[in-house]
């Protein structure tokens, strides 16, 4: 799979509709603040790179009218199967080719997508739909924290430790092409930053907690974090083959019984921690 449809395809686009995390209040509201801090207009919002409309649903309900793009037809499938909102619409589209005229954006939004994008194309796209003085906000999260839980309790933090290293080797064993992005990533989008052609630009961070997740959520989202490129996982200094995401899920449970030495999967939860990084910049 090429970096550009790794989020292709009908089962992946299923996964991540089903267990990827809703982005918390508190992310909308860091957003919401910073608009209206700037005077912003809440008449159109472009969410590009939306999925299956995560980040599109967290502020939609804050705009008069909404156009969500991906360039993954079985993400925009999903995306209109769970639409809420009439003033939303989900279509395929690049992130270079946004399909708005000229100056009649209020805010771009890119959640969790924009290290997939070919930034200098898109950042032209989005000089030219943003009205003056129209907003880019771009975020996105390094893979979580784990907390790990036996019967609702925090037992040893050794157990969180280890689930949190397994999951980071998980994602960081891809091919280089993809590890270059996930470097981007655990950097905080800085390069990224650095080349918003924009002089107003600033950060915040948001820390969101997913709570008590079971076994079979946790493996779920595992599986939606399946690049489909990861051949050797390198962990604990023991190298473990072909380590794709379905047959990594079933690898992560047997680690973690082993560890907290527990029989069955019932018996553990897991809190995802979130430190969510948000740019934002106005045109
Ligand atoms: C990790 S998902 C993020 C989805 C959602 N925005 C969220 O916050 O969860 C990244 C999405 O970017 C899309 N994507 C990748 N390259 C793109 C491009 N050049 N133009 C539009 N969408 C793109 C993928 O198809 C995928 O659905």
């Amino acid at each position: 799979m090429s970096n550009q449809n790794m989020f292709d395809g009908k089962s992946i686009a299923e996964l991540y509709a089903n267990y990827r995390p809703r982005f918390s209040q508190e992310v909308a509201d860091s957003i919401i603040n910073f608009l209206r801090l700037n005077k912003s207009s809440f008449r159109l919002m472009v969410d590009v790179g939306c999925g299956s409309g995560q980040s599109t649903e967290m502020l939609a309900p804050y705009f008069n009218k909404v156009l969500a793009l991906d360039i993954s037809k079985h993400q925009i499938a999903e995306a209109k199967a769970r639409n809420q909102h009439s003033h939303v619409e989900y279509v395929v589209g690049k992130a270079e080719e946004i399909p708005s005229n000229d100056r009649s954006v209020d805010l771009v939004l890119v959640g969790m997508a924009v290290t997939f994008f070919d930034l200098p194309k898109f950042f032209k796209c989005v000089q030219r739909v943003l009205r003056p003085g129209g907003c880019l906000i771009i975020f996105g999260h390094k893979s979580p924290s784990l907390r790990v839980k036996i019967g609702s309790v925090v037992v040893s933090e050794e157990h969180s430790e280890f689930a949190t290293a397994l999951l980071d080797a998980f994602l960081l064993s891809g091919k280089s092409s993809i590890r270059a992005l996930h470097d981007e990533v655990y950097s905080k989008y800085s390069n990224t930053f650095r080349s918003i052609p924009s002089s107003v630009k600033s950060r915040d961070e948001v820390k969101q907690v997913c709570s008590d997740w079971n076994m079979d959520k946790m493996k779920g989202y595992i599986r939606s974090l399946d690049s489909g490129d990861v051949e050797t996982l390198n962990f604990n200094g023991g190298l473990f083959d072909s380590r794709q995401g379905m047959q990594f899920s079933n690898f992560f449970e047997d680690q973690i019984l082993a560890k907290t030495g527990v029989n069955s999967s019932k018996q553990v939860t897991f809190d995802l921690i979130l430190e969510i990084f948000i740019l934002r910049a106005v045109f």
